[in-house]
């Protein structure tokens, strides 16, 4: 990877970060999710639902809940954006399961979006036993099998791909995984950061700052920006339009949840390799390479098609969603202090606000609909409360 972007670097002069992190973690021949893959115990980062099925239980039950709030639709596909090792649907297949009595005469499939070749084939081992298929060239999907619970599921490379229809999207640690372009803003007015080759070190690659503004700082610096450094991901902008696009025209809800901040942070670009920080220019195509989502940036490229909630911290979100019941649910069947102690560390993990509790958070997309009581459309003035969104303990509907 190094001397591929190197030969490029060296013929054609230094890239936008956004180029160099598109290269290093979904180059088709090298890239990191490609070949490497690396989420969990074994891999370079470990993500919530590996660490707890109780994370993707209260996921399952978030959507059972707004299904049921949104009047029980009839048919309902569940698309999640980057599923990783397959875990997180795996969990929220099995509550499907467990509340099959209420899901009894909706029509679920799951849809799963995935570039990486390595983890789709890791997915259709932990959803379906290895039972997939390819799909034929003029099918939108690329690989489809049966769920271990019998809900068929189809693979595609896009969000486009996926068929309309009434849609619950999920995406966990997605948007932190795209690329992002990041501004300076200098002497001579705003510049963008990008990636050349070190002229002093050979096959070492350094960030410059471009020499004029380039078309990213026109379109993406806003001009009441107050920070002096920028990082924008446009690529999660589109697609956080698509989203509120489908769900306006065909119902239904995403959830995001990722580490992020609200318009407020500034140089989060980082790398990991086995559980460590790793310098994000060394070894490209060997670590995980991230920056924070930006969640004032989603909502302002849902464009006002669906109300928009949160983002609330993973810690709030979870606890409204129950998590101390169903932790003392478990403790209270599990037999052994190994378990038990097992299951008190990976809450710990999940809510101490110094480890995943305070820097992960949840947003929602939902049609607007869902957020105006039904006493409100006949009668404007009245007070009652709007109808609770599981999960999100204040609206903050923006
Ligand atoms: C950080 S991992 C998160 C995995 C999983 N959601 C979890 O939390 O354990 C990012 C996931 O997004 C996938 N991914 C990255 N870029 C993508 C893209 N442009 N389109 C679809 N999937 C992508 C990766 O292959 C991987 O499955």
């Amino acid at each position: 990877m190094l001397r591929h972007l190197a030969r490029k670097l060296r013929a054609s002069g230094p890239v936008t970060v956004a180029e160099y992190m598109r290269e290093a973690l979904t180059n088709p021949g090298q890239g990191y999710y490609t070949r490497r893959g690396g989420v969990g115990e074994s891999g370079d980062f470990i993500t919530s639902p590996e660490i707890s099925q109780v994370f993707g239980e209260l996921i399952g039950i978030w959507y059972i809940s707004e299904w049921m709030a949104m009047g029980k639709p009839s048919t309902l596909q569940l698309v999640e954006l980057g599923p990783g090792r397959g875990t997180l649907t795996e969990d929220v297949l099995r509550v499907f399961k467990q509340l099959s009595s209420v899901l009894s005469k909706c029509d679920v499939s799951v849809h799963l979006v995935e570039v990486s070749p390595k983890l789709s084939e890791i997915q259709a081992v932990t959803l379906t036993g290895g039972k997939v298929q390819p799909s034929p060239e003029d099918e939108s999907a690329y690989m489809k099998g049966i769920s271990k619970t019998g809900i068929p599921i189809f693979w595609y490379r896009d969000i486009q791909d996926v068929p309309a229809g009434y849609s619950f999207y999920l995406a966990h640690e997605f948007f932190d995984a795209l690329p992002i372009h990041k501004f300076q803003r200098t002497e001579k007015g705003w510049r963008e950061v990008l990636v050349d080759i070190d002229p002093q070190v050979p096959d070492q690659l350094r960030f410059v700052l471009s020499p004029s503004r380039t078309p990213a700082t026109q379109n993406f610096i806003q001009p009441e920006e107050t920070r002096d450094h920028v990082e924008v991901c446009p690529e999660a902008g589109v697609i956080v339009q698509r989203l509120a696009s489908r769900i306006e025209k065909d119902g239904g809800a995403a959830l995001v949840a990722d580490y992020g901040h609200d318009g407020t942070k500034t140089d989060t670009f980082r790398g990991f390799r086995n559980h460590q920080l790793h310098d994000v220019l060394s070894a490209p195509g060997t670590a995980d390479l991230t920056a924070d989502v930006d969640f004032s940036y989603l909502r302002k490229m849902a464009q006002g098609k669906t109300a928009t909630l949160g983002p609330i911290k993973q810690r709030e979100f979870l606890k409204n969603m129950g998590i101390d019941l169903r932790l003392q649910v478990l403790l209270q069947n599990s037999g052994d202090t190994a378990t038990r102690e097992q299951l008190l560390r990976s809450y710990d993990m999940l809510m101490n606000p110094e480890k995943m509790g305070d820097c992960f958070n949840f947003f929602a997309l939902l049609p607007h609909h869902r957020l105006v009581h039904p006493d409100k459309k006949d009668k404007p003035e009245s007070k009652s409360p709007l109808p609770p969104v599981a999960g999100f303990n204040e609206l903050l509907l923006k």
